[in-house]
């Protein structure tokens, strides 16, 4: 698997410490406001990040997951996100932080940030571990008092590992990497 990788971009150490900043700084910003968020986390690709993040968030939290299906097998989303897998917690009322692995278009997102309103979240934060800016189509915006929580810039390449997959393998290398055109071409 590892002969896959052309290079690695985020070691395990970069991420676990990335991971403690952004828990800091929510759990700061949600003291401060009094607010209890509800940690919703896309599945499959945030599974890993989610369970390290709420691991070191001192509030009290709910967790959740959501499904939204834009990828396919391929490397380019088809910019047509569905909810397939809705919500199991009511998040009417609740300051909702959606954590996700990676912003590309941001179609999933805004998608998803809809689908909160919809379902009268008070307010929705977005939580990412990457994003690749250069990719952006859909301007998503948070929803009242929330903020956009982001780990890393990524460049413009397609990256596996630590919950992100080329049709569903890599999800478990523990840091994250660029794969081989070759294998995806
Ligand atoms: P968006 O809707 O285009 O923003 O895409 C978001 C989803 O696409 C993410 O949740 C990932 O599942 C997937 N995705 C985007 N870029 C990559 C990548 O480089 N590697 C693996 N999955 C990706």
């Amino acid at each position: 698997m590892n002969d896959h990788i052309r290079k690695i971009l985020f070691t395990e150490q970069q991420i676990s410490q990335r991971i403690s900043e952004l828990a800091s700084t929510i759990t700061a910003d949600f003291n401060a406001s009094g607010a209890a968020p509800a940690v919703v986390a896309v599945a499959t690709g945030a599974f890993l990040f989610v369970a390290d993040l709420v691991r070191k968030i001192h509030l009290p939290i709910t967790v959740d997951f959501i499904r939204a299906e834009s990828y396919g097998s391929g490397t380019v989303s088809n910019g047509q996100p569905l909810v397939s897998f809705g919500l199991k917690l009511d998040v009417r009322g609740k300051h909702v932080i959606l954590v996700e692995d990676i912003v590309d278009t941001g179609n999933t997102l805004s998608c998803l940030i809809d689908y909160m309103k919809t379902n009268g979240a008070s307010s929705v934060s977005v939580c990412a571990l990457l994003d690749k800016p250069a990719r952006r189509k859909v301007h998503f915006q948070v929803v009242g008092e929330g903020k956009f929580y982001r780990g890393f810039e990524c460049p413009d390449e397609f990256v596996v590992g630590y919950g992100l997959d080329f049709a569903e393998q890599y999800r478990n290398l523990p840091y994250i990497g660029v794969l081989k055109p070759e294998i995806y071409k």
